[in-house]
């Protein structure tokens, strides 16, 4: 094993040579690029997709009946299906395009859950919950006079199943939880949380944002009724996610946004909504980044999530080796089920601080909350410093990542 690779398979500098920015100097050092959960970097085939599809295909899909429109709106449909094999959707209508996860949830919080939530009703979150899960949720229980509860994490920074399982009940209509969570890595029992709700007949959104690029998601086997993710998180482009949503669901719902592409008929007597997924997507879609999603998913698929999920942990594993032992150092869910997220605080330094000492030498990680604010809270910390890895990381980037915050770790 040299000082670039782990031994899964695959040769690291095959994959940094795919990703033109990782070669760069920032602050004078080689960039080592740790903000994946922020947003991964993209390969050059997402780039070139973006590029080829103005140059050649621009044209508005589903509308025209001109050559170019028919090829847009064949590769727009082409992607449709890349993320249905992607997630193992059982029919491409279940694949809905939305901006992001945020919208993918807002969707559902604002269609469905205005729908069938009442008063006296409970939707379910838990305390490690990105924003965008527990907005949009506190927003329509206000409107609704439903309830939200929230499932207390521990202090290893997992989610506590006891209160889980004591707050489940026949009041619960809406459960929904992060696949894995962006502040600390944690992955999430999600496969026994959707058991257990539908057996009290709850509905249950995952959002994926955090899981989509690392770990095998297959929402046939999960059984989850909506997954929400997006693009940039995995190697595609930002402004394109998915909703995913079991078609009898979808088909109950209303729309979300009227528009053009939503419609099948529209008079001022009434408007009919045209079917799934088109009645979810109002307006001209981000058609360029659409198509580009479908060479994000080649690339993960080229090498295959287990492989990529195997270097990822070696290098998880190596950091946090590394950071035990660097003194001033509180590293958060110190466990074994992760994805690779190393969150951690100095005591002798802010987290802001610690982040401007790290990109003076080319490292670049996240600080602050996370948008996890109710998480920070339970820890009582502002916010932590969090290196997220991806498949271009290499061991040597995190022997760098350790000296440097071994180095601020004895500073006064
Ligand atoms: N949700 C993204 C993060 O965790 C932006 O950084």
């Amino acid at each position: 094993m040299d000082s670039l690779s782990t031994d899964v398979g695959f040769d690291v500098q095959v994959i940094r040579d795919q990703f033109p920015i990782l070669h760069q100097k920032v602050n004078g050092y080689p960039l080592a690029y740790f903000d994946n959960a922020a947003t991964t970097q993209k390969p050059i085939a997402v780039i070139e997709s973006i590029g080829r599809y103005y140059a050649n295909d621009n044209s508005n899909i589903h509308r025209g009946n001109h050559t170019l429109a028919e090829r847009a709106t064949s590769s727009f449909e082409e992607s449709r299906i890349a993320v249905q094999n992607f997630i193992n959707a059982p029919e491409k209508e279940e694949v809905i395009f939305t901006k992001g996860t945020s919208e993918g949830i807002n969707l559902v919080a604002s269609t469905f859950g205005r729908q069938i939530l009442k008063p006296g009703d409970e939707v379910l979150i838990s305390g490690m919950e990105h924003h965008s899960n527990i907005v949009p949720w506190q927003l329509i229980c206000k409107e609704k006079g439903a309830t939200l509860q929230v499932i207390s994490v521990t202090d290893t920074g997992e989610l506590d199943m006891a209160s889980f399982q004591s707050l489940l009940s026949e009041k619960t209509k809406i459960v929904s939880v992060a696949f894995a969570s962006n502040a600390l890595g944690t992955i999430n029992p999600v496969k026994e949380i959707i058991e257990q709700s539908h057996a009290v007949g709850a509905r249950v959104l995952l959002d994926a944002a955090q899981a989509m690029a690392h770990l095998e998601v297959d929402v046939k086997k999960l059984n989850c009724d909506f997954l929400a993710f997006s693009g940039h998180k995995m190697y595609g482009p930002t402004g394109v996610g998915v909703l995913y949503g079991k078609r009898k669901l979808l088909e109950s719902m209303p729309p979300y946004q009227g528009g053009g592409e939503m419609i099948k008929e529209v008079s001022f007597s009434g408007t009919t909504y045209a079917e799934i997924p088109y009645k979810f997507e109002a307006g001209t879609p981000n058609i360029a980044d659409v198509i580009a999603l479908k060479e994000a998913i080649n690339f993960i698929n080229k090498y295959g999530k287990s492989s990529i999920h195997a270097h990822e942990t070696s290098l998880l594993r190596h950091a946090t080796q590394l950071l035990r032992n660097v003194p001033n150092v509180d590293l958060y869910a110190d466990i074994e089920n992760k994805v690779s997220v190393i969150s951690f605080t100095l005591k002798n330094m802010h987290p802001f601080d610690a982040g401007m000492l790290l990109d003076s030498r080319g490292i670049a990680v996240r600080t602050g909350h996370h948008c996890t604010q109710p998480l920070m809270s339970h820890f009582g910390i502002e916010g932590t410093i969090r290196a997220s890895f991806s498949i271009y990381n290499t061991l040597e980037e995190i022997d760098r990542l350790a000296e440097v915050v071994h180095s601020i770790s004895k500073r006064r």
